[in-house]
């Protein structure tokens, strides 16, 4: 079983709609038996809650399901999953700087932007502030990103 964790800061908009994306490309390959994804985020100011009506939203454009509630990061999703995909920099630091702590690897903890075959950036932007384009804008990135991951654990996990 293969665990990847998506991170974000609320858990409510970027990080459970590329649980969904993932989730998506999975069932496209036929791989969902070999896996085991979450979302979760470094803040804790919705925990519980479900995810943001934009993100529903986009999923239900994209014909993606999204059955989540909002949850922080916990030291022990550092042992627990071999990918920690983050979304930007200050969630990179807040999980490397929660590794730290616990004296815990945080190797495995990656921008997800780094799988982006087409990236002008290296960071998923934070929609929370935006509007529906901006949700749109997220997708398309989380599209690329997902396909760049999952075709990355593939060849190094020699699975497919
Ligand atoms: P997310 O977006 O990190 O992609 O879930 C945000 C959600 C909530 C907040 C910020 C970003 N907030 O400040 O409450």
């Amino acid at each position: 079983m293969i665990k990847v964790l998506f991170v974000c800061l609320g858990n409510i908009c970027r990080s459970p709609l590329a649980q969904a994306v993932f989730m998506q490309k999975l069932k496209e390959a036929d791989m969902v038996d070999h896996f085991h994804v979450d979302s979760c985020g470094t803040s804790g100011y919705h925990i519980g809650e479900e995810p943001d009506d934009r993100t529903i939203e986009t999923c239900r454009q994209y014909s993606l399901q999204l059955q989540h509630r909002a949850r922080q990061v916990t030291p022990l999703d550092l042992r627990t999953y071999d990918h920690i995909l983050v979304m930007d920099r200050h969630n990179l630091e807040d999980v490397r700087q929660l590794a730290g702590k616990y004296g815990y690897d945080h190797r495995h903890v990656r921008l997800l932007r780094e799988f982006d075959f087409n990236p002008d950036a290296d960071y998923v932007p934070d929609p929370y502030y935006g509007n529906m384009s901006d949700f749109e804008q997220v997708y398309h990135i989380l599209n690329r990103s997902c396909q760049g991951l999952l075709d990355h654990i593939m060849e190094t996990h020699s699975i497919g």
